[in-house]
């Protein structure tokens, strides 16, 4: 049974029940009434196919599938269906083996591709130790940046639709795939930032929970190939609505969530970069470097009591205590540089305790998997500087869907420092802060996040959503302008430094 699991969890196989196929096959009629020819690349047990043969007539359909008994049902499947004089063809073949390009160059007249993909991650099939995979160099050279770390997580069916929308970009063509919500955005700022020829994008949400019993957000994504059109794609709430609930965009390189509203709040975008927002601390070493203090006692998470120099030691806050405004448990991170890239061996100097502590959990930081730590000192963690060590911050966790901002005063005289799922302004004063904190909240900075917001994405604030916006303007739009001049001249990121040192 466990075998079997692990099989369907590989092959990402969550056949389609008939009814939805239905569904989309109809919601496709409206796009390309007389396709000659439907492929579908994937298509398990056949229910898109029979769906196609119920909606369109003579046409050819194409099955492609790498389970063999699928095909064998698929294909029994199609003989008892209405065949409305179509002529139905089925391989078995890998998806990442098949020349797409030269397929469709065989085929003449209008194609629908129509399916729905693999719901899995890279990720998860290293886990079930699973090939199921493009070649990693095609992975990376359709993909990008993602890919190249090789640590990013990455769902197949993204691969998947970005290869066939590329091997049709000179074909008029239809696609249609169910997918999750976030991999259907994430091939449309793929197609757009590519300018790849396509247009009549669109995206009907679907039920994901009641048709695979899946607690994921869902759709049918749609778009035509052979011509580029307009960066907009309409969201609608369901495959039968007819009216969009709201158009997503694209913007300086990034997708925008609402083109309408965006277009409201454009005037508070910044020109350049004006806010210092910076993501907390990456270390990868929670069991060693993170802290709880039980009656004046340190212990780490292996439950070993710690005795270190009280200089490296800050009072931490995860992005849970940033989303319920307050620190649950006395916890505290041991910083072991100040700024990036310094050697960590200084410590045996300046704090032989804490250099002791780490030599003697050094294994942990050896399992650190991420290639950030490759040919870096041996304690070394990312994503601090000067601006760690300011005394008040503004913060924001990524993780939460909330958009309140919260002022972070010091603890006990030292600055607090965040995991790096937080972003933060660095303030000299609490005056500063406030203020800032102030504009954040205010409801035009609100409605300015919103339009750029994707609130179903797994980190759905981003430092680059955050940097958007001018706080400068918004000060002008609450008339205190003045007094947010007064203070960033006093604290300019140039003027900036810490008032706190090791
Ligand atoms: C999400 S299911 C969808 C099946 C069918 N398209 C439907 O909608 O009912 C994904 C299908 O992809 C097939 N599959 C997985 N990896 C594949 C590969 N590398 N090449 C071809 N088919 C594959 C699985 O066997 C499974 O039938």
């Amino acid at each position: 049974m466990a075998k079997k699991d692990s099989r369907k969890a590989a092959f990402g196989d969550f056949q389609t029940p008939y009814n939805l196929a239905l569904e989309v096959c109809s919601r496709i009629f409206h796009y390309e009434p007389t396709p000659a020819c439907i492929v579908e690349p994937t298509c398990g047990k056949g229910n898109f196919l029979a769906a196609s043969l119920a909606t369109f007539r003579s046409c050819s359909l194409y099955g492609f599938e790498i389970n063999e008994g699928y095909l064998f049902e698929a294909q029994k499947n199609l003989v008892q269906a209405n065949h409305h004089f179509c002529s139905v063809f089925f391989k078995q073949a890998d998806f990442f083996d098949v020349d797409w390009e030269s397929f469709f160059q065989s085929i003449q007249g209008s194609i629908v591709v129509i399916g729905n993909p693999p719901w899995v991650t890279n990720s998860e099939l290293g886990q079930l130790n699973s090939s199921n995979l493009p070649q990693k160099s095609n992975f990376q050279q359709l993909t990008g940046v993602d890919a190249i770390t090789g640590k990013s997580n990455f769902d197949i069916s993204e691969w998947i639709s970005v290869r066939l929308l590329n091997a049709l970009s000179s074909r008029k063509a239809t696609f249609a795939f169910l997918l999750k919500t976030t991999v259907a955005r994430k091939i449309l700022e793929y197609a757009w930032l590519h300018d790849l020829p396509i247009h009549n994008t669109s995206i009907f949400n679907i039920d994901a929970k009641s048709h695979f019993d899946a607690a994921v957000d869902a759709c049918l994504f749609v778009c035509q190939t052979g011509t580029t059109g307009e960066k907009t794609c309409p969201v609608y709430k369901d495959i039968c609505s007819n009216e969009s609930v709201r158009t997503i965009g694209y913007s300086n390189g990034r997708l925008v969530a609402n083109v309408s509203a965006s277009k409201i709040v454009a005037q508070l975008r910044a020109n350049t970069t004006e806010e210092d927002w910076r993501s907390g601390i990456k270390h990868d070493c929670a069991p060693v470097l993170e802290l709880v203090r039980t009656n004046s006692t340190l212990f780490n998470q292996l439950g070993g009591a710690v005795e270190i120099e009280e200089q490296h030691l800050f009072p931490l806050f995860k992005s849970s205590d940033v989303a319920h405004q307050k620190q649950q448990q006395e916890r505290l991170l041991i910083v072991t540089q100040k700024k990036p890239n310094e050697d960590t061996n200084l410590l045996i100097q300046s704090a032989p305790k804490a250099w002791a502590y780490l030599m003697q959990h050094s294994s942990f930081f050896e399992k650190r998997k991420s290639s950030i730590y490759q040919g870096k000192s041996s304690f070394s963690i990312f994503g601090v500087g000067e601006y760690t060590f300011f005394p008040w911050k503004v913060a924001i966790s990524g993780l939460y869907k909330s958009l309140h901002f919260l002022v972070i005063p010091p603890i006990n005289g030292k600055p607090v420092v965040f995991d790096d799922t937080v972003y933060f302004i660095p303030c000299h004063s609490e005056e500063e802060a406030a203020l800032k904190a102030r504009l954040l909240n205010s409801e035009i900075a609100r409605d300015f996040f919103s339009a750029f917001v994707f609130w179903d994405a797994k980190r759905p604030i981003t430092a680059q959503i955050l940097k958007q916006l001018s706080l400068r303007k918004v000060a002008e739009e609450l008339g205190c302008l003045r007094d947010f001049d007064g203070i960033t001249s006093k604290t300019n990121p140039e003027q900036k430094q810490s008032s706190f040192h090791f």
